[in-house]
C-alpha cells in the first residue's frame, strides 16, 4: 500500500512507521514525505532513508486555499492509497479533504473526542483525568473530529507533567499507528465512503484497541 507521510515536526512516527515496515509488521510503501515546513527534522530521518520528500509552506502562497490546493497537487503526484498525518500541524481545506476524502488518517495524542486541538497532553493533565491514550481516525474538515478507527489507552499518573504524559501516549503512538496501518493495508478495516467497516477479521481489528496490544 502507496503511503504518503504529511509531517510538521520531530518525526517519531514516522521513524516507527518505517521500523515496523523494515521489521515487515507493516505492509506499506512510504513513497513520500511532504512538510509545511522545511526545518522539520522528520523530513532530514526521511532523507536519510532515500525517501522523496517536498515542503510546501504556507507563506509561498498567497492563502490557505491556496496553500491547500497545491499541497493537495504534491500529494497526488505519488498516487497514495493512505495519507497518513503523523504530527502535521495544519488544518486541512477542501482540495485536500475532497481529494483524499476517506484515505487520511491523523494520529492525535488524546482518546478523542476528548481533548482536541493543540497541546491535548497539557489539557489532560490540567483536567486530571486518570486515562488518556491516542487516537488514529479519519480526517474531515473539523479539528481531529473525524471517525474514530483505533485508539489505545494509557494511565496518566499523579506525578506527570505534559511532557511526560505525552511521552507515554507516544509510545502508545508508536505501535498503534503501524498496527492501523496494516489493518488498512490487510483489509481488516476497510475505508468506505459512509465510514470505517471492520472486516471478517474483526478479531485481529479489535487487538489494536488495546495498549499494550492484547494477545
Ligand atoms: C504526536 O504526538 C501526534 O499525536 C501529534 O503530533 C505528535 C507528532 O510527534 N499529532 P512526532 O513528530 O511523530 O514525533
Amino acid at each position: 500500500m502507496k503511503v504518503v507521510v504529511l509531517v510538521s515536526g520531530r518525526g517519531s512516527n514516522l521513524q516507527s512507521l518505517l521500523d515496523a515496515i523494515d521489521a515487515g509488521r507493516c505492509e506499506a510503501s512510504v513513497v513520500a514525505v511532504i512538510s509545511d515546513r522545511a526545518a522539520a527534522p522528520a523530513l532530514a530521518l526521511a532523507h536519510a532513508r532515500g525517501i522523496a520528500t517536498e515542503v510546501v509552506n504556507p507563506s509561498d502562497y498567497p492563502d490557505r486555499t491556496t496553500w491547500d490546493a497545491a499541497l493537495a497537487r504534491a500529494v497526488a503526484t505519488y498516487a497514495p492509497e493512505l495519507v497518513v498525518l503523523a504530527g502535521f500541524m495544519r488544518i486541512l481545506e477542501a482540495s485536500m479533504l475532497q481529494r483524499f476524502a476517506g484515505r487520511m488518517v491523523n494520529v492525535h495524542p488524546a482518546l478523542l473526542p476528548a481533548f482536541p486541538g493543540r497541546d491535548a497532553p497539557a489539557q489532560a493533565v490540567a483536567k486530571r483525568v486518570s486515562l488518556s491514550g491516542c487516537t488514529v481516525h479519519l480526517v474531515d474538515a473539523g479539528v481531529d473530529s473525524g471517525p474514530i478507527l483505533a485508539q489505545a489507552a494509557v494511565p496518566v499518573l499523579p506525578a506527570d507533567d505534559a511532557v511526560t504524559l505525552h511521552e507515554r501516549i507516544q509510545r502508545a503512538e508508536h505501535w498503534l499507528l503501524p498496527a492501523v496501518i496494516q489493518a488498512i493495508a490487510n483489509g481488516s478495516i476497510v475505508l468506505e465512503s459512509d465510514g470505517p467497516r471492520y472486516t471478517g477479521a474483526k478479531d485481529n481489528a479489535a487487538t489494536i484497541f488495546y495498549w499494550p496490544p492484547l494477545t
